[in-house]
């Protein structure tokens, strides 16, 4: 089981006021200014503060879609371990297909596990439970994207029943509390901080024209705020809390209506600057400069990507 030193900088009680220095030395210029002419010159943006090498990473709804995509970014980025959590007793094929992939790159990648279990996180004992295991087992916790989430056919707000306000909220809103909490629970065990990302949308902070979803946008700006409001609780434990609010992303979620519907696509791709959909591949980059520490000073915000939706 990982643990530090006592007079060890990543302890909470031995930070500065300026935070806790990286352990792998001066970075950026720090470091330039630290060198001496003939001491060797590393990059070490990738090497070091980009990376995920030997860091534990719990990913909620991870058997497809933007959970998969950021799974797999871990992964890459060098995690020792990314736990998937979804709701089938098995992984599907995609899943199963990147796990393979995955296990055949070459460095720190190849070595990296993905692991799936399967769980439903409207169940808070049993999130909590798959938190303490994977504590138990890898003896950290280090990174936890709560991506579940589920988005129901349009209703009329003004007829909107209460049962199916509550099934979207119950997943949404409750499932990503027990997600966060069942990873930030290990992240407080193991005195390491960490980097907890809530999967919100654009739609927790605009109403996506034409589509009636009024239980969806609720959910997602409860989100934003969740993180936020967790962001201030957990700072002083250095365990950062941020939203990541994508705009429209091609997955099974938005194929339930551009497939039907295609004229969405040019309808959707028209809303934005860049005057198209995003790929889900496209998440890989802030995924990992959230879960890493290439972003230690940034808690309680909404990272908006969404191809510049909301400019307009
Ligand atoms: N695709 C987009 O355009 C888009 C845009 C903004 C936000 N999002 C958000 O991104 C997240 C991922 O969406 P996606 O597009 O990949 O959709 P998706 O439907 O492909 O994936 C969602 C995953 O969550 C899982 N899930 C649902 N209920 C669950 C439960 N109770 N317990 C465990 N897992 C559960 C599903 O099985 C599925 O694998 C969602 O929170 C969604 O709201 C998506």
């Amino acid at each position: 089981m990982a643990r530090f030193a006592n007079n060890s900088p990543l302890k909470t009680e031995n930070q500065k006021k300026i935070g806790t220095p990286p352990p792998y030395g001066p970075v950026g210029v720090e470091a330039a200014r630290a060198a001496s002419s003939s001491s060797p010159a590393e990059p070490t943006l990738f090497k070091h503060e980009f990376s995920m090498a030997d860091r534990v990473a719990l990913v909620s709804g991870a058997n497809r879609g933007l959970g998969l995509e950021m799974a797999m970014a871990l992964i890459e980025a060098g995690a020792r371990a990314v736990y998937c959590v979804d709701m089938p007793k098995a992984p599907g094929e995609e899943w199963t297909k990147v796990k393979e992939y995955t296990s055949r790159m070459k460095g720190l990648a190849g070595e990296g596990r993905l692991e799936y279990i399967s769980g439903d996180v409207r169940n808070q004992e049993a999130m909590w439970k798959i938190g303490e295991e994977i504590g138990n087992t890898e003896g950290r916790m280090d990174a936890c994207v709560a991506a579940a989430g589920i988005l129901r056919s349009h209703t009329d707000c003004l007829q909107y029943p209460a049962k199916q306000f509550q099934e979207v909220m119950e997943v949404n809103v409750n499932g990503v509390l027990y997600t966060a909490q069942a990873a930030g629970r290990q992240m407080e065990r193991f005195g390491n901080g960490g980097s907890i990302i809530l999967i919100a949308s654009m739609s927790g902070s605009i109403t996506n024209k034409d589509h009636a979803w009024v239980s969806y946008n609720t959910s997602k700006s409860a989100v934003i705020q969740m993180a936020r409001s967790m962001a201030c609780e957990l700072g002083p434990k250095r365990i950062r809390v941020n939203s990541l609010s994508p705009g429209h992303i091609y997955t099974s979620m938005t194929a339930a209506y551009v497939d039907t519907q295609p004229h969405l696509v040019e309808k959707w791709s028209s809303l934005n600057p860049l005057g198209r959909l995003g790929r889900p591949d496209e998440l890989r980059g802030v995924v990992t400069w959230l879960a890493s520490d290439a972003s230690t000073f940034c808690t309680g915000s909404d990272i908006l990507v969404s191809g510049g939706h909301h400019a307009w």
